[in-house]
């Protein structure tokens, strides 16, 4: 967990929220009285606030007060008479989610995937970074369960804001107590300022999912990748403060923030010039795509009848974008690749680092359950130019997304 001390945010405070979205989520826990302070601080920053809380949170600190402190009515139903509240929609529309308090409970409930209140469903929805300030009873915090849970969220990119020894509701003093609002306050200011994250300043390609190459008006070759680990990798270097231009093939860009500059292709042609067209202004560019190999030589204009004979489709190789970027590149760029193989994992893994001039290639094994095409999981060995290897457990793309991330950060600054 990063430990922040209030002193190092001085310089960031005048109205550096102006401007700026923020959920405030609020679970069902006695520190709740102080997210009112937390909400008016924000406000006064300048930021919008959209206050969320789930039913619990109501016994400690009335909607009324954060729908007057935050101007915006609170939300706490996904249902309410009529209406439905557009949970997905919220979490893009916000630059930041914060929950504070975070209760035992709402954080256990975020590491399984829970989904039993509007909350919830917005956590699970939401694009934006999440930032959590736990509150909770020491012996609560302690426990196995807690420590699980909150590795587990981490895994997942959240941000925990840590937590302060003191006097605890039940008496008791010891470690469990929310950080104080102007504490968390501070901590979003921080957060937000692109200016402190590790990448900031850096422009980065991706790209990710299949390639479609149309044989006629309908038909076409394909693959089975949902571009999930690209759409990820994308999240998590805009996180770190880069400049994300993602190239995607025909997949939807769901789970994507908003600020990250998507180019839709389609076939590896497209998607090679899209490429082509950022890569000199780019300082890292990651390959995470599945192009294909191999193209029609010919594109039929009109929808090709059967006979009754069998067919042969011509072929020509397509451009390996990954391997024509290792020819341009310059000193100072970073080229990741990702091999993914079947058999003789690493010796693949190592030749493509090699002939494609890649600085980085991520290994995925076919052969692994955990990872590959379409699954929400994936397990990874990361083999580098300068002869480091890194073998990573099965995770959540996301998880693994931050890994590569940082494993990338580290592999520049050594
Ligand atoms: N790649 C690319 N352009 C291509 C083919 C692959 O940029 N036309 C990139 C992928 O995005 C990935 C890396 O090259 O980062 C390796 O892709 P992979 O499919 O594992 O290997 P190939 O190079 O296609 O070789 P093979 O199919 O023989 O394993």
């Amino acid at each position: 967990m990063r430990q922040l001390k209030p002193a190092a945010f001085c310089i960031f405070r005048r109205m550096m929220l102006k401007g700026r979205k923020i959920i405030v989520g609020i679970t069902g826990s006695i520190a709740a009285y102080k997210t009112a302070t937390l909400v008016r601080c924000l406000v006064k920053e300048g930021a919008e606030v959209k206050v969320i809380m789930t039913p619990a949170a109501k016994d400690f600190i009335t909607p009324l007060t954060l729908s007057t402190l935050s101007r915006y009515p609170v939300l706490t139903d996904i249902f309410k008479e009529d209406e439905w509240a557009n949970h997905v929609m919220l979490g893009r529309w916000a630059d930041a989610m914060v929950i504070a308090p975070l209760s035992c409970n709402t954080l256990a409930k975020m590491a399984w995937g829970l989904c039993d209140n509007l909350l919830l469903s917005v956590y699970l929805s939401a694009t934006c970074p999440v930032i959590l300030a736990p509150a909770m009873d020491e012996d609560m915090w302690k426990h196995p369960a807690t420590r699980n849970n909150l590795k587990q969220i981490e895994q997942f990119g959240n941000t925990v804001i840590p937590v302060e020894n003191g006097e605890l509701a039940s008496g008791l003093t010891g470690e469990g107590r929310m950080a104080e609002p102007e504490y968390i306050k501070d901590y979003i200011i921080h957060f937000l300022s692109r200016s402190n994250r590790k990448l900031a300043g850096k422009k980065a390609l991706v790209t990710a999912g299949p390639t479609y190459e149309h044989i006629d008006p309908v038909r076409f070759i394909g693959n089975h990748s949902s571009g999930k680990m690209g759409i990820a990798l994308a999240n998590a270097l805009h996180n770190q403060g880069a400049e994300v231009t993602l190239v995607l093939g025909p997949v939807s860009a769901d789970h994507l923030s908003k600020d990250i500059k998507v180019v839709k292709v389609q076939s590896a042609r497209e998607m090679y010039d899209a490429c082509l067209h950022v890569f000199s202004q780019t300082d890292i560019a990651v390959m995470a795509a599945a192009v294909a190999d191999y193209t029609p030589v010919t594109f039929v204009g009109e929808k090709i009848k059967k006979n009754d004979g069998n067919w042969s489709l011509e072929l020509k190789k397509t451009t390996d974008i990954l391997k024509d970027l290792g020819g341009r590149k310059r000193e100072g760029q970073l080229l990741v690749g990702f091999a993914l193989e079947t058999n003789n994992e690493e010796a693949n893994a190592l030749t493509k680092l090699k002939s494609k001039n890649a600085d980085m290639i991520v290994l995925n094994s076919l052969n692994d359950k955990d990872a590959g095409f379409g699954k929400d999981t994936n397990k990874i060995t990361i083999f580098d130019k300068k002869g480091g290897v890194a073998g990573f457990e099965a995770k959540p793309k996301e998880a693994v997304a931050v890994d590569i991330v940082n494993y990338l950060i580290d592999y520049t600054n050594a």
